[in-house]
């Protein structure tokens, strides 16, 4: 393999706080220390393979210039997905097949003369990037997710933005819902991993805490609720994760998954208000947190993450260390093998110290 002489990078995935970040660090890292050229590859592998020409633009100083705050990506993020399984325009009857374009995405890397590639984000993301790699792609990935569920990091910046917004949306349905003795339940994202609920819950003093990783038993929570009512207060604050569901229910979905794609989850938290209504004597409202949550500027501990991220994948590259994601583990940034990454970082109810601080303080996980 050559030198390396011009470097690609790509988001994927849905957007997070810091992703801009990440790409200004990435860039002026390799400006100052490297010379190669960098050119940011818009809409993911979309950009790469739906050849439209312009694509493709070359990333300098000048032009990241300011990103540090700016949430997003100013790259965009691909909507048609996996290129080992890519979507095909659907078929008359509407019937949307899927094909393995991975070898004209090489190509098209070819004839760009891109030597390596930056490719931050998700799960999802990180598979394709080792897909790559083992076909000889030079990658190295950058894990991102406001979720916080990816294997293999400590962290993903976006997180702590997300928390940051939910504590702040908690903080004010405690206020109205004191002074009208409701319940008020916020639903925040968190597919199968509860952390986004967790970490906001706890630091936003609800009452009630339902995460994927604890199917929740209705009764427990309208106990909880009598146990409140007994000292005198009716109200309750109640975060849901998206994907939490009762313990004989599935979770609640809004659309069917796509070739390649997720299923849309939602409406947890309304499901969750119909249940605690109808089985305790309390009125209810709902906040869907939604995308609020992902948008926006990222906080200064996400800012941190995502320049360290940024400049240590450059770094990577010019060690010639491809095939790895750069990762958080303890307080260092650290180097994982993308085969390494496997899976889902979920919750352990049982060993996770945030889960017994809450239940110490009476927390309901409705258990
Ligand atoms: O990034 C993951 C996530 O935040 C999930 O928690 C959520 O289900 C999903 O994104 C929603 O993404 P979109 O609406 O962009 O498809």
């Amino acid at each position: 393999m050559g030198a390396i002489r011009r470097i690609g990078i790509l988001t994927g995935g849905g957007d997070a706080p810091g992703l801009n970040a990440v790409i200004r660090a990435a860039v002026k890292a390799t400006v100052l220390h490297h010379g190669w050229e960098v050119l940011g590859i818009q809409n993911g592998f979309d950009g790469l393979l739906e050849d439209d020409g312009d694509a493709v633009v070359p990333l300098t100083f000048g032009s990241v210039s300011g990103l540090l705050p700016r949430g997003g990506t100013i790259l965009g993020t691909s909507t048609r997905g996996n290129p080992f399984e890519y979507p095909l325009p659907p078929d008359p009857d509407g019937t949307v097949r899927t094909v393995d374009a991975s070898d004209r995405l090489v190509r098209r890397l070819r004839a760009l003369d891109i030597d390596a590639l930056v490719v931050i984000g998700g799960d999802g993301t990180m598979r394709i990037a080792r897909r790559l790699w083992e076909m000889g792609v030079r990658v190295v990935g950058v894990p991102k997710t406001i979720d916080n569920d990816l294997q293999a990091t400590d962290r993903t910046f976006g997180f702590h933005t997300a928390v940051l917004t939910a504590v702040e949306a908690i903080d004010r349905l405690h206020t109205t819902g004191e002074s009208h003795d409701r319940a008020m339940i916020l639903e925040v994202m968190g597919r199968n991993a509860g952390w986004i609920a967790l970490h906001s819950g706890l630091a936003g003093g609800t009452d009630v805490i339902l995460i994927p990783e604890i199917p929740y038993r209705l009764e427990r929570i309208a106990e909880k609720m009598e146990r409140r009512r007994a000292r005198g207060s009716r109200f309750a604050t109640i975060v849901v994760a998206e994907g939490a569901h009762p313990k004989d229910g599935e979770q609640s979905v809004v659309e069917a998954a796509t070739p390649g794609g997720l299923q849309r989850l939602g409406g947890a938290g309304h499901r969750f208000a119909a249940e605690l209504e109808s089985a305790y004597d309390i009125e209810t409202r709902v906040t869907v947190l939604g995308h609020v949550q992902r948008g926006g500027t990222p906080n200064p501990t996400d800012r941190l993450l995502a320049t360290r991220f940024g400049t240590t994948a450059i770094d990577l590259l010019a060690e010639g260390r491809w095939g790895n994601m750069v990762a958080l583990r303890g307080t260092e940034i650290e180097a994982v093998p993308l085969e390494d990454i496997q899976g889902e970082r979920l919750i352990d109810p049982s060993r996770s110290q945030l889960v017994a601080t809450a239940r110490a303080i009476g927390v309901s996980f409705g258990e």
